[in-house]
């Protein structure tokens, strides 16, 4: 896998993608506390998140995988407006897979930016980390999220059942996969 030295900052239409720093601590915390009641339905983490020692440690541990070459970790940006958070959440070197994860202000959804910021991780994870596979984990029922990876070309390959604990009750998992020899740029 060739992980670059320097992570990049990608530019794609009105979508910045800008690597994580530390920073980017409070105002990532102020994005999740605007939108905690939206993101709660399907990000789980969100009620854990409920003071800035939890986003410090996100950034801590999204760091140390910039450093290990384990993960990678991007805000979005539009207008030099912080709207979200997109990354590799975790990255397998040795077998050449990543999983992607993303979430991004109420305010903003609805205009292709999440999918433009998906677009451009999952160029890169092909073109330059030469990686072979990459997936998404959706919980059933997030329709927004599953269209997203469907527009980019991912594949649902299989659904994990009730293996997500999400507010009060156990969800299905569903997996979309995108193939190296899949991706058509
Ligand atoms: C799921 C989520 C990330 C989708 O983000 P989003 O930015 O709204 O997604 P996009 O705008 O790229 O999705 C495309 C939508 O924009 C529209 N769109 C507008 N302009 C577009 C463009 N230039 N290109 C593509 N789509 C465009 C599409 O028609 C589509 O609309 P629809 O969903 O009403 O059919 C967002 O709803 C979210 O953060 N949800 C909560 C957290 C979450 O579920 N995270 C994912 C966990 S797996």
């Amino acid at each position: 896998m060739q992980y670059p030295a320097a992570l990049p900052t990608f530019h794609e239409g009105e979508v910045t993608l800008s690597p994580l720093t530390t920073q980017d601590t409070e105002p990532v915390f102020k994005l999740v506390m605007k939108n905690r009641m939206y993101l709660r339905n399907w990000l789980n983490w969100v009620d854990q998140n409920n003071a800035i020692d939890q986003t410090e440690k996100f950034v801590r541990k999204s760091l140390q995988q910039h450093t290990d070459h384990t993960g990678m970790t991007y805000t979005i940006w539009t207008n030099n407006i912080m709207i979200g958070v997109i990354s590799f959440n975790w990255i397998d070197g040795l077998n050449k897979k990543a999983q992607i994860g993303y979430w991004i202000d109420e305010e903003f959804q609805g205009k292709g930016f999440t999918t433009t910021a998906c677009r451009v991780l999952v160029r890169f994870g092909f073109e330059t980390l030469q990686l072979h596979r990459m997936e998404l984990i959706i919980a059933s029922g997030n329709d927004k999220s599953s269209a997203v990876a469907k527009r980019i070309g991912f594949q649902k390959e299989a659904t994990l059942t009730q293996a997500e604990w999400l507010n009060d009750h156990f969800t299905d998992q569903e997996i979309y996969r995108l193939l190296a020899d899949e991706w058509h740029g």
